[in-house]
């Protein structure tokens, strides 16, 4: 569901920031970078300039309150996700701070929300935001791997996407994390469990 009129999301999708984000100097290249990727991956699947919009909005605000103290943000988030580590808050953070502003398109606050984590529920949009997330140029790792990857989207996104979370939950069982049901109902939404 698109949702009707919404002045935080409409100034995103054309590069503003709402004025209660929290993002530092590199931060925001990240953003723009991920924006930019978006956009040129909606361009390519022949979405409207309205869906484009959207794609372009979701990416300029996932990690629009990436750089606020995560205390500030955990009574912010909806109960279930108060026990999510620091660095995960973020994405929960802008989706209840949008959805109390009165933005209701549902596939983008899930998309925000859940960019980090993944959830089984991510549509197309926001598949494509935890790819640009993790793809974007300006990361400084396995840059060739990346690039590789890249070059593939996103006529190729459920195998790259299939490759990426594979990586990124195998990072988490190998660093001795736990990992969240959501991201491993994620895993088994892709990996095409019955
Ligand atoms: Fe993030
Ligand atoms: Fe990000």
């Amino acid at each position: 569901m698109t949702a009707g009129a919404s002045p935080a999301r409409d100034a995103a999708a054309d590069g503003r920031l709402p004025e209660w984000a929290q993002v530092s100097e590199a931060r925001l290249a990240h953003i723009g970078r991920v924006a930019a990727l978006m956009d040129g991956w909606a361009r390519s699947l022949g979405l409207d300039e309205a869906e484009r919009r959207r794609w372009r909005a979701a990416a300029w605000l996932h990690d629009a309150l990436r750089d606020a103290p995560p205390a500030e943000l955990r009574p912010g988030v909806p109960e279930a996700l108060r026990s999510l580590p620091g660095k995960v808050l973020h994405g929960p953070a802008v989706a209840a701070r949008l959805r109390a502003e009165g933005v209701a398109d549902e596939e983008l606050l899930s998309a925000v929300a859940w960019h980090t984590l993944g959830h089984p529920a991510l549509g197309p949009l926001g598949r494509a935001l935890y790819l640009a997330d993790f793809l974007e140029p300006g990361r400084g790792f396995q840059p060739l791997r990346l690039a590789t990857l890249r070059a593939r989207m996103p006529a190729a996104t459920d195998e790259v996407l299939r490759i990426v979370l594979a990586a990124r939950l195998r990072h988490l069982l190998d660093t001795g994390h736990p990992l969240r049901r959501e991201s491993v109902d994620f895993w088994n939404v892709i990996a095409g469990a019955p």
